[in-house]
């Protein structure tokens, strides 16, 4: 369950009063807080809506790589869907089985791609090809090691930018995008992988942007890579058809679908394509993470800007978590609610534009209603593409890391101390 607040105007998540950890010395902010029970309970919902058909919900761990989080997905019965070798590597410390990792991506390397192929018996599920050249560098690649790669041809099914309904920097279905063999060239793409013994071609995936609060792009996307599977299969024996990740939450202006809802409407779109005996996979990230987490930051100072000619007086709460820490606001003008961790009913609120420390104008998180004294705030639905795209900018250490578990902490991580930046820029060129 997200954040709510308690009668007594205290903030919790997964039955944890966050003001607590927020003045927690061990612990310190900026600090992400994970509630993992709700992250299990949202795998649970999306495996139970493929009412026991065959099935892989891939996670893409990108949205959050820790590891508590991925070993609780993948206990779930989760696969993993990765972009790079160390994520791979990740996911297999995990526990993942080899047969349950995809590995999405255009620019994936040789030693990469070696990795994927050389795991266990079989190499991983399926290597993602996104490219006609890519296929010819896996098949390539598996020759080398004599090896037959697992491979699953990505389309991408050109759904118009406009018709995907998301931010354009999140939005990767288009013709204009990197991602994917563009529908044209999916024949040579298939052609390639099947005139070589190196490579298997076992499913056919798509996967168009992030955070859709409707199904409508998505089963466009799914429409699309259905009707190349019906023609594909005909000549070439499929196992999956994956139809990506994108399910978008409540960021606080509404989402009326749930995860659950994408893959009901996909599979009824599967069965009317005749395609009913493939397993059905998908791959997604945010979903399963970001309403169970929060970022906590204490406000370091108030600002005030008497009006002028031109403007009415500016005011700005400033916090001591940056575009560093929680960067979906400055790279695609996200907003995430921002809410004090105690607040009583009858406190007098103004608008206040909350703003991180960082040397940058887009170290915005936008202007949110606060009191005057609000001391800690946290920052809602933080829990995907959060930490995963922190960085240490500004000589900024990277912020802690709270794992709550049946309704007290399991575990955390300390944000590094403020000289572990200083010690790593000194060692630079090996000085
Ligand atoms: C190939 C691929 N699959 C899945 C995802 C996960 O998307 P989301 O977090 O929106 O579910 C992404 C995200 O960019 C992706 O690139």
């Amino acid at each position: 369950m997200p954040a709510r607040r308690r009668a007594d105007g205290v903030l919790e998540l997964g039955g944890v009063a966050l003001v607590v950890l927020a003045r927690d010395p061990r612990i310190g902010t900026p600090a992400y807080v994970y509630d993992l029970d709700a992250v299990a309970a949202e795998a649970r919902e999306l495996d139970a809506s493929f009412e026991g058909a065959p099935h892989l919900v891939a996670y893409a761990v990108k949205a959050n790589s820790a590891g508590p989080i991925v070993k609780t997905l993948v206990e779930r019965g989760c696969g993993i869907d990765v972009v790079s070798g160390a994520e791979l590597r990740l996911a297999l410390r995990c526990g993942v089985a080899p047969s349950k990792i995809l590995y999405s991506g255009v620019a994936k390397t040789d030693d990469e791609l070696d990795l994927a192929i050389t795991l266990g018996a079989e190499g991983i599920g399926a290597i993602q090809v996104e490219s006609v050249e890519e296929a010819a560098r896996v098949a390539a690649r598996a020759s080398t090691h004599g090896r037959v790669a697992r491979v699953s041809v990505r389309i991408n099914p050109g759904v118009e930018a406009e018709a995907i309904d998301t931010h354009s920097y999140i939005s990767t279905g288009h013709d204009e995008a990197k991602f994917g063999v563009p529908l044209a060239s999916v024949g040579e793409a298939l052609e390639q992988l099947s005139r070589t013994s190196s490579a298997k071609i076992v499913g056919l995936s798509s996967h168009v942007g992030s955070q859709f609060t409707s199904t409508d792009a998505y089963l466009a996307a799914a429409r699309s890579l259905f009707s190349v599977a019906k023609q594909v299969r005909a000549r070439t024996a499929l196992a999956f058809v994956d139809t990506g990740g994108g399910f978008g939450i409540d960021y606080g202006e509404g989402c009326p679908v749930r995860p659950a809802d994408f893959i009901r409407a996909t599979r009824r779109l599967q069965k009317e394509s005749g395609l009913d005996d493939l397993a059905l996979y998908c791959e997604p990230g945010r979903a399963l993470v970001a309403a169970h987490a929060v970022l906590l930051a204490r406000v370091i100072q108030r600002k005030i800007a008497p009006p002028t000619a031109a403007s009415p007086e500016r005011r700005w709460t400033m916090i001591d978590a940056g575009m560093n820490d929680l960067m979906r606001p400055a790279l695609y003008q996200a907003r995430h609610r921002v809410v004090p961790l105690e607040a009583t009913s009858d406190a007098k609120t103004r608008p206040y534009r909350v703003v991180g420390p960082v040397c940058e104008s887009s170290d915005d998180f936008g202007v949110h209603d606060l009191t005057d004294d609000a001391r800690e705030v946290a920052i809602l639905d933080a829990g995907g593409y959060g930490y995963s795209m922190a960085s240490r900018y500004n000589g900024r250490p990277l912020p802690a890391e709270v794992f709550l578990k049946g309704g007290k902490v399991d575990g955390f991580s300390a944000r590094a101390p403020l000289d572990a930046w200083v010690e790593d820029r000194l060692r630079a060129g090996g000085s």
